[in-house]
C-alpha cells in the first residue's frame, strides 16, 4: 500500500486495488437480529451468513482473491498423483521459504495434527510456544502432551508500546529446558499470534530462538498461518529490516526454522495449507501420515484449482501493496477507537481490530464470559459478527475447572481486502454507542457445554434480559434506523 500523504485530512489507508466483483450484503432490521442472535445459542459461529451484515469472524478463507489467483485456477491440472499443478505450488513453496520439501494438507489443523502425532513421542511431553492458537493446543492435547505459553510478559497485556509483543521469551526457553528438555517435543513460534491480538513476532526474536534450538538439538516449528501481516511488520518496525525484500525475510524465516506449517485459508488467500521443512529424517516421518490423513502426496485433501490460487497467492504475498492493505485498515480503526477511549489492543497488530473486553465490560467477571457477551451485544446493534477470543474459547481442564483466558478480547477480523473504509467507519461509529452504553451488557451462561473447542458449537443465554433493552435502547436512540 503506498505512502500517500492527504491535503485536506488527517492521512488513511488508501486501496492499492479497486473492486471488480462484489457480494450484496444484507442488514436485518434490529429485532430480526435480536432473534437470530438467540436462535444462535449467542454463538456468532451459529449465526447464518444471511443474517450478518459485515462479516468479522475471521480471516479463514474469507480473503480476497485477485484476478490472477481467479485466473490461474482456470488452467489447473487435475489428477490424483502427479499433476502439473503440484509442482507448480511445490517450486513457488520451495522459492519462498527456500526449503527442499513440501508436504500438502487441507488446512493448518491438519497440519497440526500430524506434528503432533509425529513429533509427540512419549507421555509427559512438552511444547514451549510464544502463545497456544485453540486447534494446536487441541492436537498437542490430545497426544498426551502438555503446553507451555511463554510469551514475553508485554505480550499479555492489552495496552503496551511493544512494536513486538508475539515475541518469545528466550530467558523462560532456557529456563525450561533446564529443567525439562527431555520432555521437549518442539518449540513452536506462531508468527502473528492469534489468540492475544495478532501481535508479531521480531526477526531478531526469530534469530534468537532458533540459535537456542540449534544449540540445544530442539525442533523449531514456526505456525507461519499469520506470516502476511508479520512480514509487513518485520518491514516497517525492524530497522534492519526495512530495505531488505519480503522475498528475502520471507527466505530468511525459512532458513531458521526446521519445519513451518501454514493455514493457506490465511497466508496465500486461498484454501489449503501444508507442511515445509528441510531435514530427510523428519519429512520421512510425517510424510507417512499425509496419505492416511489428508490424500496422496499431490494433492494433500487440497483441490487442483485452490493449489493454483495458493501458487499464485503466495507470489503476491511478496507485494508489500497486498500485505500492508489489512495491518493499515487495521491501525486505522484501532487509532479511531483510541481516540474514542475506547479499550482496544495495542499497538495495532494484524488479523484484526481486537476490543480488550475485560476493560470494555469492567463490571463482568470472566466466568459471566465478556468477550462472548459483548460479541452478541456487537451482533445486535450492527449486524457485525465479531470473534470470541477468551475465556469461552478456553478447554476445561481434565478435572473440569475452568482456566480463566490471559485476556478478554472480541476480535474483529479484517479479511484482506474485503472491507470498504465506509465499512470501518460504521463499525467505529457502532462500538463508539456501544461503549456509551456499555452498562446495559450483561453476562452469559452456558446451556451445552462441548468438551472439545466449545467455542464452535457451544450454545449459551444471557443471564437476564439486558440484550432486550439493549435493543430497546437502540431503538431509542436510532428510530427506524437500521
Ligand atoms: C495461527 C493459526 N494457526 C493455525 C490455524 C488453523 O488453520 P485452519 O483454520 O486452516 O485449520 C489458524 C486458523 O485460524 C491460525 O490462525
Amino acid at each position: 500500500m503506498a505512502e500517500v500523504k492527504f491535503f485536506g485530512s488527517a492521512d488513511m489507508p488508501l486501496e492499492m486495488h479497486k473492486v471488480r466483483i462484489i457480494q450484496k450484503l444484507n442488514l436485518l432490521p434490529i429485532d430480526e437480529r435480536l432473534k437470530a442472535i438467540s436462535e444462535a445459542g449467542n454463538n456468532t459461529f451459529l449465526l447464518k451468513n444471511r443474517e450478518v451484515f459485515l462479516d468479522m469472524l475471521t480471516d479463514s478463507g474469507t480473503n480476497a482473491m485477485s484476478d490472477r489467483q481467479l485466473a490461474a485456477m482456470m488452467t489447473a491440472d487435475d489428477s490424483y498423483a502427479g499433476s502439473e499443478t503440484f509442482y507448480r505450488l511445490e517450486a513457488k513453496i520451495r522459492e519462498v521459504f527456500d526449503t527442499k520439501y513440501y508436504l500438502p494438507a487441507h488446512q493448518g489443523r491438519a497440519c497440526e495434527n500430524i506434528l503432533a502425532q509425529t513429533l509427540i513421542t512419549k507421555p509427559g511431553m512438552i511444547v514451549p510456544m510464544n502463545y497456544h492458537f485453540t486447534t494446536a493446543k487441541a492436537h498437542i492435547s490430545r497426544f498426551g502432551a502438555e503446553i507451555a505459553e511463554i510469551v514475553g510478559d508485554e505480550g499479555l497485556e492489552a495496552k503496551s508500546s511493544n512494536p513486538f509483543k508475539g515475541n518469545l521469551d528466550p530467558e523462560k526457553l532456557n529456563a525450561l529446558i533446564k529443567e525439562r528438555k527431555e520432555d521437549i517435543a518442539f518449540v513452536r513460534i506462531e508468527a502473528g499470534t492469534n489468540l492475544i491480538g495478532g501481535q508479531p513476532v521480531s526477526m531478531a526474536n526469530f534469530k534468537e530462538i532458533s540459535a537456542i534450538c540449534r544449540r540445544e538439538g530442539l525442533i523449531l516449528v514456526v505456525d507461519a498461518s499469520l506470516l502476511a501481516d508479520n512480514l509487513y511488520f518485520i518491514k516497517t518496525r525492524e530497522e534492519e529490516y526495512k530495505d531488505v525484500p519480503i522475498s528475502d525475510i520471507m527466505r530468511e524465516i525459512g532458513s531458521l526454522s526446521d519445519i513451518i506449517y501454514f493455514s493457506a485459508r490465511k497466508l496465500g488467500c486461498a484454501r489449503g495449507g501444508g507442511i515445509c521443512l528441510h531435514r530427510d529424517d523428519l519429512m520421512e516421518r510425517i510424510r507417512e501420515l499425509i496419505p492416511l490423513y489428508e490424500g496422496f502426496l499431490t494433492y494433500g485433501g487440497m483441490s487442483v484449482r485452490e493449489m493454483e490460487a495458493l501458487t499464485v497467492g503466495l507470489d503476491e504475498t511478496l507485494d508489500m501493496d497486498m500485505i500492508a492493505q489489512a495491518p493499515q485498515f487495521i491501525k486505522h480503526m484501532v487509532d479511531e477507537l483510541s481516540a474514542l477511549d475506547i479499550p482496544v489492543v495495542t499497538p495495532a497488530g494484524g488479523l484484526g481490530c481486537h476490543l480488550n473486553a475485560g476493560e470494555f465490560l469492567d463490571h463482568l467477571p470472566q466466568n459471566k464470559y465478556p468477550s462472548g457477551a459483548l460479541a452478541t451485544a456487537l451482533y445486535i446493534v450492527s449486524g457485525i459478527r465479531g470473534m470470541e477470543r477468551g475465556t469461552l474459547s478456553e478447554q476445561r481442564n481434565p478435572d473440569g475447572t475452568e482456566p480463566l483466558a490471559h485476556m478478554e478480547l472480541l476480535r474483529l477480523a479484517l479479511p484482506r481486502r474485503v472491507f470498504t473504509l465506509s465499512q470501518i467507519k460504521y463499525a467505529i461509529d457502532r462500538i463508539n454507542w456501544l461503549y456509551q452504553n456499555r452498562r446495559l451488557i450483561g453476562g452469559l451462561n452456558f446451556v451445552e457445554e462441548p468438551r472439545i473447542l466449545r467455542f464452535f458449537f457451544g450454545r449459551l443465554k444471557p443471564d437476564s434480559d439486558w440484550q432486550i433493552k439493549l435493543t430497546e435502547k437502540f431503538k431509542e436512540d436510532f428510530g427506524e434506523s437500521l
